[in-house]
């Protein structure tokens, strides 16, 4: 399958969640393609950190795309991957839309703060627009990506992208924990990281397997697993 982790709002976890999904399906014996195609290079500088600790054996391939070279890359690299997995930078650019034209998949990571929230609208009628115009469909989720520990904005927050009938939200809200930083700093997906945050992997593996799981996808969920070269 095709997933595009997008958006129109910067910083509101997308490299983090395309590095972590990444890492996730390859841990599951799939063949996975990351492809960046932010121009910030974000998923880049992950893979390169992973392949210095794992002495180039990430577990997956990269590449990196821009404009509609996404499109007709993707469409050629497709019959050789089991999964490719495209992280676009925070704005509507040719990139992200000849992303979503050959995607199954669109994940939108939102923040719940009230600026990210606000772009709902604006990601909503662009799925709308590439829905029209693409001859497969386009299946399109929301994640609440560093919800606050405690208080009832994640509820509010969640229900607000509930109320969406283009974009399907997927619980439970991810919550903000030191261990995404950490482990993306070292090349390592969050089911990786020492120490263990089973709270943010539980997180990581319910949403995941949620949405795989609408697909028919087989997966498993992790406790915990170790890198290759440990
Ligand atoms: N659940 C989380 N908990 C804590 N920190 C997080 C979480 N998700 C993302 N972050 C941190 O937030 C910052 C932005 O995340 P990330 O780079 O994934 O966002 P992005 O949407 O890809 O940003 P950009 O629009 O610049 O590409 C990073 O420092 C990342 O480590
Ligand atoms: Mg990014």
């Amino acid at each position: 399958m095709v997933f595009t982790v997008g958006g129109i709002k910067g910083g509101s976890g997308k490299s983090t969640i395309a590095t972590n999904l990444t890492v996730w399906l390859s841990k599951q014996g799939y063949d996975v393609l990351l492809v960046d195609a932010d121009e910030q290079e974000t998923a880049t500088k992950f893979t390169k950190w992973r392949e210095h600790i794992t002495q180039g054996n990430s577990g997956y391939t990269a590449t990196i795309l821009t404009g509609d070279a996404v499109r007709q890359q993707v469409l050629k690299f497709k019959p050789k991957f089991d999964h490719i997995i495209i992280d676009t930078g925070g704005r509507d650019t040719t990139s992200q839309r000849a992303a979503l034209f050959v995607s199954d998949v669109y994940l939108v990571p939102f923040n719940p703060r009230s600026f990210d929230l606000w772009t709902i609208a604006d990601v909503e009628n662009l799925v709308k627009e590439v829905r029209t115009l693409k001859p497969d469909a386009l299946h399109a989720f929301s994640i609440l990506n560093r919800a606050d520990p405690k208080g009832s904005d994640n509820k509010d927050s969640a229900e607000l992208l509930s109320e969406s009938t283009v974009i399907d939200y997927t619980a439970p809200a991810i919550v903000s924990r030191k261990s995404f930083a950490n482990t993306a700093s070292n090349g390592l997906g969050v089911i990786e990281g020492n120490p263990v945050d089973e709270k943010a992997i539980s997180e990581l593996n319910q949403v995941f397997s949620a949405i795989l799981s609408k697909f028919n996808v087989k997966n498993n969920v992790y406790s915990n697993v170790k890198i290759d070269a440990e």
